[in-house]
């Protein structure tokens, strides 16, 4: 199998609205010592906060994953060949809290520099958090509070600095 091997931040070129809008990416936060859980996030980006290279996510407080951002300094965001969609759905529609989700996805967790990813995945960024703020309803479109908020579930907005990024 292939290994991650660490990319110069001038290399990186995969395009993040296919990647993340349309193909998906895992959020994985833990460390080795307590465990670490995912989600599958489709909102997201990579851009620049600070004059740092940054990743920019969105996540529920009622998510199992978000436990574990919260309680870590670091996250990661892996992104995975064609054919992992259906894994990506299991991890999407399935909570850690429930049972093991990762090992029913037929993934396998992998540490790079002691923060979570899979062995699985071809594109992985490490990221460590910078700063966060939640949403809150005044400022959220009418038609967007119908359609994802009913039940006043705010996503928690994180920013991570890019550390490193890791490709196969
Ligand atoms: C395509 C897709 C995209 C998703 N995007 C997000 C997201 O950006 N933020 C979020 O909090 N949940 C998102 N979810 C929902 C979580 O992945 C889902 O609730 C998951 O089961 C949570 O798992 P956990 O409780 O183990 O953390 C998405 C789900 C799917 C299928």
């Amino acid at each position: 199998m292939d290994v991650y091997k660490e990319l110069p931040r001038t290399s990186f070129s995969d395009n993040m609205l296919t990647g993340i809008g349309d193909d998906w990416m895992l959020v994985t936060a833990g460390n080795e010592k307590d465990g670490c859980n995912t989600l599958t996030a489709c909102w997201g980006g990579i851009g620049n906060l600070w004059h740092r290279d940054a990743a920019f996510i969105f996540i529920r407080p009622t998510r199992y994953t978000y436990e574990f951002i919260e309680k870590n300094e670091m996250f990661s965001l892996t992104f995975f060949p064609k054919g992992y969609k259906k894994a990506l759905s299991l991890l999407g529609s399935k909570s850690g809290r429930d049972g093991d989700k990762i090992t029913e996805a037929d993934l396998k967790v992998q540490y790079l520099d002691n923060v979570p990813t899979f062995e699985q995945g071809n594109l992985c960024i490490i990221c460590r958090k910078m700063y966060y703020l939640d949403f809150v309803p005044e400022r959220i479109p009418e038609e967007v509070m119908k359609r994802f908020y009913p039940d006043g579930d705010f996503h928690r907005f994180y920013a991570g600095e890019i550390l490193k990024i890791y490709k196969k």
